[in-house]
């Protein structure tokens, strides 16, 4: 069978790594790269650390508004969906390249099976939940990787072509783990060994395009008193320029970075505060107390389960949760047992 992979951002280089290197013992993949991300510590990092296939195209289409990025990417997509007439189409999670890469394959008639279908924030402002809500509706196999991902499909009567595989993210964890303790140095290199500090993360436009929000965040993160670290995204860097915010020097401000380095600061943390949607779910299997700066959250059970506290951008929460919160009660298994790219593959075959 001939599978054609459309990865684009961050957090798909990281799925794909879990699951291109499997499908490829048993079928042909063509890896196509949007183009989405771009800067080396955003795309060639993961690609390196990771040892994922060197894409087959990279579409070179880099950043832009929302139509044009998604209209580029079905532009130049349906070129390469003619020319390698794939069998199935498979795409992972939410972003412009998620839906770019199952709308055009629908186009053409190609079935499209969604990694991580399923999820929702009830959000319909979000650009991430418009991409998830279309790219299921448009979707023929949809692998879910929560109970609660179900039924949100069920709710919106998709019933046929969903599988429960459990999340690649924790795949990928697991994959990575020990590479990521023997190979990163990250710890020594930001003279953190022994010592205890918070790790952050913000990107989600709702926090970043506003500059309200942007600016608790910041003085929250300042005036917390503790030890901050904060690979930064570009798109943060970015408006905290336009808007001349700057942290104060309890906050560590870097580059984005790779994937094992980022798995070495989430294991040494104390608490992890942050918006992104990976970085809750791997908050989880490390077992640190998250705190999501979000109004809502796609990964409820980590709520439910006492180890995810919702903060939204309010100042005086965030700086409450950084000192108070602790988790209430033991981990339930959440996100299944690690084979979910095995899954995937077994479903791939039999259909
Ligand atoms: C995208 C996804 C988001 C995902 C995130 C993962 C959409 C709509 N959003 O958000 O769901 O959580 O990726 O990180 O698809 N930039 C660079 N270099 C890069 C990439 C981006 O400088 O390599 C800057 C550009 O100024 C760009 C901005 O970041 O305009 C935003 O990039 P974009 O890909 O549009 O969205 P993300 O915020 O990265
Ligand atoms: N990540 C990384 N380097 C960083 C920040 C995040 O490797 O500097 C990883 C993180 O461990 C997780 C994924 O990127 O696996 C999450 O991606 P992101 O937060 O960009 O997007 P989201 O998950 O919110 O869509």
């Amino acid at each position: 069978m001939k599978i054609l992979t459309v990865v684009g951002a961050r957090p798909q280089f990281i799925k794909a790594a879990a699951v291109s290197n499997i499908i490829r013992k048993h079928h042909s993949e063509i890896l196509v790269h949007t183009g989405q991300h771009y800067d080396e510590n955003m795309s060639k990092v993961f690609f390196e650390e990771l040892n994922i296939p060197k894409p087959d195209y990279n579409l070179g289409v880099g950043s832009g508004s929302h139509g044009k990025q998604t209209g580029t990417m079905l532009i130049k997509l349906e070129e390469v969906y003619e020319k390698e007439k794939p069998d199935f189409v498979l795409v992972y999670g939410d972003t412009n390249s998620t839906l770019a890469g199952a709308l055009c394959a629908s186009k053409l008639l190609i079935p499209v099976a969604h990694v991580e279908a399923g999820l929702r924030s009830f959000n319909m402002e979000m650009p991430e939940e418009q991409n998830r809500v279309l790219t299921d509706h448009i979707s023929n196999i949809l692998f879910v990787p929560t109970k609660s991902a179900e039924k949100n499909l069920k709710d919106e009567g998709i019933k046929k072509g969903v599988y429960n595989v459990g999340d690649v993210m924790f795949d990928a964890i697991l994959n990575f783990k020990k590479l990521a303790r023997s190979r990163s140095e990250i710890i020594e290199e930001l003279d953190l060994e022994g010592k205890e500090y918070i790790l952050t993360t913000i990107h989600r436009a709702e926090n970043t395009d506003h500059i309200d929000k942007l600016s608790n965040i910041v003085g929250a993160l300042n005036e917390c008193g503790k030890t901050v670290v904060l690979p930064l995204h570009p798109r943060t860097r970015k408006y905290m320029l336009n808007y001349g915010l700057e942290f104060s020097e309890n906050v560590k401000v870097t580059d984005p970075v790779g994937y094992l380095e980022m798995i070495n600061l989430e294991m040494n943390s104390q608490k992890i505060v942050t918006d992104s949607g990976g970085v809750q779910k791997e908050a989880f299997f490390m077992r640190k107390p998250c705190i999501t700066m979000r109004e809502e959250t796609e990964w409820v059970e980590t709520v439910e389960n006492g180890w995810n506290k919702i903060v939204g951008t309010d100042r005086e929460k965030i700086l409450d949760a950084v000192l108070n919160f602790i988790p209430s009660r033991e981990q339930k298994n959440i996100f299944g047992d690690g084979s979910a790219s095995s899954k995937i593959l077994e479903i791939l075959d039999k259909r």
